[in-house]
């Protein structure tokens, strides 16, 4: 049995940086390519051999729960058109792992999101994926990390290495490496100036956390607006426990902001074996100059 069951989602935050468009539908329900964004980040915890998935969602969300829902009225209408791949997509997602869905009620922070899911998860190591980090990987990062764990039986974060000038919106590790790709964690820093940056690997939305991370959670402070920081929490673990840092391999995407997320839809659509061929043809005429193929990393 896989030594970690249950993947949590947080999605109960507002998308401001994605608005208009996630003023009445949730920025997790946003289409890349034609599949709902957090539909690739629940198949990533699927195809690493979890079954559990908690979905933590707020006001405004439903579509989430209607989508990976049986919809018995699309499902009769696709079966007497005789489409049958359609169907069989749509039943798909619907066998997605169990999923069970807790509301945040108020927008509180990530931190806030993991802690609600408390009694869900209960005494065990668990996952925390941040769909907009959509990442692109022949193994799956996250169970590239799961094998991580299961080394070190400590929390691992995902990192990748990001440029100077870019490192201030991130988490950054302050760590020494252990082996190839893993660091022991020694601190973290949210957002540094890239004067001030630790190191310039940084802290991208994958996560396998130990239980002990919710009395982390319970005890750390508000910060700025009565958020919850998970970093916090991760730092106070790090006096209790050793964490680890996994770069992971792979090509990440930030799809939480308009331009990654054009950029992931672009490379996402090239790699499509029904309209790749045509869509690159199509962008190659577009901009023969500026064309750049689906391995250039994305971000
Ligand atoms: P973000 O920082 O991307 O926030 O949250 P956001 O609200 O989704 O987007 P912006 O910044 O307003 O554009 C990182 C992850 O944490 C979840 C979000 O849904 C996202 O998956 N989150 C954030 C919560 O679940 N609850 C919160 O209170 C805050």
């Amino acid at each position: 049995m896989n030594s970690i069951r249950k993947a949590v989602f947080p999605a109960a935050g507002m998308g401001t940086r994605f608005l208009p468009a996630t003023k009445a539908q949730p920025k997790e329900m946003l289409p890349l390519v034609d599949k709902p964004i957090i539909q690739y980040g629940v198949e990533e915890a699927v195809e690493s051999g979890l079954d559990q998935i908690i979905i933590v969602t707020g006001r405004g969300k439903r579509a989430i729960e209607d989508h990976f829902d049986i919809s018995f009225e699309l499902e009769s209408i696709l079966a007497k058109k005789g489409d049958e791949d359609t169907l069989s997509e749509v039943r798909r997602i619907s066998d997605l792992g169990t999923i069970y869905y807790i509301r945040q009620k108020e927008p509180l922070g990530l931190g806030h999101a993991v802690l609600v899911t408390r009694d869900l998860v209960g005494d065990e190591p668990f996952a925390v994926l941040l769909s907009d980090d959509l990442i692109y990987a022949d193994v799956p990062c996250l169970r590239q990390m799961i094998e991580v764990y299961e080394r070190y039986q400590c929390s691992v974060v995902a990192v990748e290495r990001i440029p100077r000038e870019r490192i201030s919106g991130y988490g950054v590790i302050d760590a020494r490496p252990i082996e190839d790709r893993i660091y022991r964690i020694d601190d973290l820093v949210e957002k540094p100036t890239p004067e001030k940056a630790p190191s310039d690997l940084a802290v991208v939305g994958r996560y396998i956390l130990t239980p002990e991370i919710f009395d982390a959670l319970a005890k750390v402070k508000p910060g700025k607006g009565g958020e919850i920081q998970l970093t916090d929490a991760l730092r106070w673990l790090l006096k209790h426990q050793v964490i680890y840092a996994y770069e992971f391999e792979g090509t990440r995407y930030d799809a939480g902001t308009t331009l990654g997320f054009l950029k992931a839809s672009v490379e996402y659509a090239l790699r499509r074996e029904d309209i790749g061929q045509e869509f690159g043809d199509y962008l190659r005429n577009l901009a023969p100059s500026t064309h750049q193929s689906p391995d250039t990393p994305g971000d």
